[in-house]
């Protein structure tokens, strides 16, 4: 009788909603590169099919759109079980617009997106997680969920919503003891297609924000700002008074 194959360390499984551009894409590659098996999920099929050929064969695609929920809450559940499983769920799907006129169409399809689309994709992760008695599930939030902006209200108010979600979401799992853990990722600027224009400053590449995100997903952290600069800046934006943060650009 001939032995077969020494059976190697089971391959971890991670899915990426929002995969096809920006943070999200740069994370699909770094979880790649550490030997995930990746289910790439977005609206933008072509990039998707661009970043598997990328990968190679350990990547699987789903087009979804997060804000047709009830769908894409089946096309995430088909993804997880295409996969065999999933270990680690990002959501990284997210839209926002800088909106001094406060066009209606802007704040619908930001709180479509970024809150609805986002408790979605949230919803099926806990559950699936929950059921499995682990994974680890992450939202990519912002430091705009510190305060309220006069420029994009709909926003910053769903990325406080995002926060507050994944913080309930923890709530509910040290109640039932689960070991099922929850990252609130929040990063400042990031060189994307989302951050654009001059007001945009001390921006990270979306490969420096992928490095962080990783190390605070190895760490199990429940919350991180990305980059680290952003600490002091999260900080301030935390303490500093009504009466002065009104008053700034
Ligand atoms: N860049 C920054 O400075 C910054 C700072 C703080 C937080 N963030 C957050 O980081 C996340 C990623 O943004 P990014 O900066 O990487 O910008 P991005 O390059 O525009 O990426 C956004 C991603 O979200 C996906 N997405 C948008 N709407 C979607 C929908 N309805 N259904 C499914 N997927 C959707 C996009 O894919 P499709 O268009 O193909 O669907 C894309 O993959 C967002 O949640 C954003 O709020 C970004």
């Amino acid at each position: 009788m001939t032995a077969g194959p020494a059976a190697g360390p089971p391959v971890r499984r991670a899915i990426v909603v929002g995969a096809s551009s920006g943070i999200g894409r740069a994370l699909a590659l770094r979880l790649a590169h550490e030997g995930y098996a990746v289910g790439l999920a977005a609206r933008r099929l072509p990039l998707l099919l661009e970043l598997q050929a990328e990968i190679g064969p350990r990547a699987h695609v789903r087009q979804l759109d997060v804000a047709d929920t009830a769908r894409a809450m089946t096309r995430l559940e088909e993804l997880i079980a295409e996969l065999g499983g999933a270990d680690l769920i990002v959501v990284s799907a997210g839209t926002g617009h800088v909106n001094p006129d406060l066009a209606w169409e802007h704040e619908e399809e930001t709180l479509e997106v970024n809150v609805l689309g986002f408790a979605a994709m949230a919803n099926v992760a806990y559950r699936y997680f929950v059921g499995r008695g682990a994974g680890h599930l992450v939202g990519i939030s912002s430091i705009a969920a510190l305060r309220g902006s006069g420029v994009a209200p709909a926003y910053n108010a769903s990325k406080a919503f995002v926060s507050a979600y994944l913080d309930g979401l923890r709530h509910k799992l040290a109640r039932l003891g689960s070991p099922v853990a929850i990252t609130d990722v929040q990063p400042g600027f990031v060189r994307t297609a989302m951050a654009q224009g001059p007001h945009v400053f001390w921006a990270a590449s979306p490969e420096e924000a992928a490095e962080q995100i990783w190390w605070a997903i190895r760490r199990r952290r429940k919350r991180a700002i990305v980059t680290r600069r952003w600490r002091p800046v999260a900080w301030l934006m935390r303490i500093v008074p009504d009466a002065v943060y009104h008053r700034l650009g």
